[in-house]
């Protein structure tokens, strides 16, 4: 399932091509939540700004406008991540070009920034990933990255404590006093790496991701030996349970009733409002000779919803192989549902149907 961006045969695929293609008018690229006053996610990043540049006397550069089209380089090969790796798949990933995506994670800009002579820099912006349809996924969310480069010759001990100092007293100012524990994780960008979760309204809750730069990525930016640390982490995911918004998609409202409850810098709690009423479509279908990813079918759902987001849930609710001819059937429910209005059950229809013909065209199944 993981495929080479190398591999031509992938590039010409054209529904793949097709789809990157609309992503310009569907994507929400340039609303740049993260910059709109009074807006959560906008509070999350300046809270942690504020942190970062009270706690160190030397100032972290802020970046915040750096453009989500990058290259290849810069998103993957730059940070080391392998040829086959899955997060470079046309199912997870937004391509324009052969060589050109929208960032997947705001990693893409570390080694230019560590190239640029930065030695200190967080870097906030909107991410890309083809992904599920629920209350928690949406193909763009927020990330900030955070590089802290070391005098040359500093030991491996001292950046891994200092890591680990400086971001749960990050989590400490976001969370309050809470339990945390640093997980071993793999990034093939840094070693070692690590999570930290913190206990939060009684489960274990990943924060971020982090980790030692791997030295060659510094080297391959013309700093030689100088080590590093680097942390990435989701505004969203914080946002969701420090505001208590239940669903991923009411950042991107546009009702006074959601946006008139934040102010700039103050962390509240989400006061829920009626919703309009959902409605459900199921489509169930054999899958066809070509590979059938669930994504790709979320993609096409959102294709298809282009000019307002009306979709809030994918789900798989069946799947069976038949015993005789060993095609694979699957059942999808789909949930249409406005954040600010109505649907009429004709209107769902149409977008429905119009769902089908393009998973039929586009993904080889058979409608059942
Ligand atoms: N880029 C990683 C992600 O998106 C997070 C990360 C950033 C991990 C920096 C380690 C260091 O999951």
């Amino acid at each position: 399932n993981s495929m080479n961006v190398n591999n031509s045969m992938n590039v010409n695929n054209s529904m793949n091509v097709n789809n990157s293609m609309n992503v310009n008018n569907s994507m929400n690229v340039g609303r740049n939540l993260h910059l709109q006053q009074n807006h959560p996610l906008n509070t999350i990043k300046s809270t942690i700004e504020n942190h970062f540049n009270s706690t160190h006397s030397e100032p972290f550069a802020l970046h915040d406008s750096l453009s989500p089209v990058v290259t290849t380089k810069h998103c993957f090969d730059d940070l080391l991540i392998p040829p086959d790796h899955v997060s470079r798949s046309y199912s997870d990933t937004y391509y324009i070009d052969a060589h050109h995506c929208l960032r997947t994670h705001t990693s893409a800009h570390q080694s230019t920034l560590i190239a640029a002579g930065e030695s200190q820099f967080l870097c906030t912006g909107d991410v890309y990933r083809r992904d599920e349809i629920d209350s928690s996924h949406y193909p763009v969310f927020h990330q900030m990255e955070g590089v802290k480069m070391f005098p040359l010759g500093t030991p491996t001990k001292v950046i891994e404590d200092d890591l680990k100092s400086v971001l749960s007293g990050m989590a400490k100012t976001l969370f309050g006093d809470v339990e945390m524990r640093w997980v071993d994780a793999y990034f093939p960008f840094t070693e070692p790496s690590y999570e930290l979760e913190i206990f939060f309204n009684g489960e274990w809750l990943e924060v971020l991701g982090s980790g030692v730069i791997q030295q060659q990525i510094v080297r391959n930016a013309g700093h030689g030996e100088q080590p590093g640390w680097a942390f990435g982490l989701g505004l969203e995911r914080l946002a969701m349970v420090l505001f208590e918004i239940p669903d991923i998609r009411l950042f991107w409202s546009s009702d006074p009733r959601f946006h008139e409850q934040f102010k700039a810098g103050e962390i509240v709690k989400f006061k829920g409002y009626s919703k309009y009423p959902p409605v459900h479509r199921d489509i169930s279908f054999w899958t066809g000779g070509k590979e059938f990813h669930p994504n790709d079918l979320c993609e096409i759902v959102r294709g298809v919803c282009i000019e307002e987001d009306l979709v809030e849930k994918v789900e798989l609710i069946d799947e069976f192989v038949h015993p005789k001819t060993n095609k694979t059937s699957n059942c999808f429910r789909v949930t249409y549902r406005s954040m600010d209005r109505s649907l009429t059950n004709k209107e769902v229809d149409e977008i429905h149907f119009q769902v089908r013909d393009n998973a039929v065209a586009d993904l080889g199944i058979e409608i059942r």
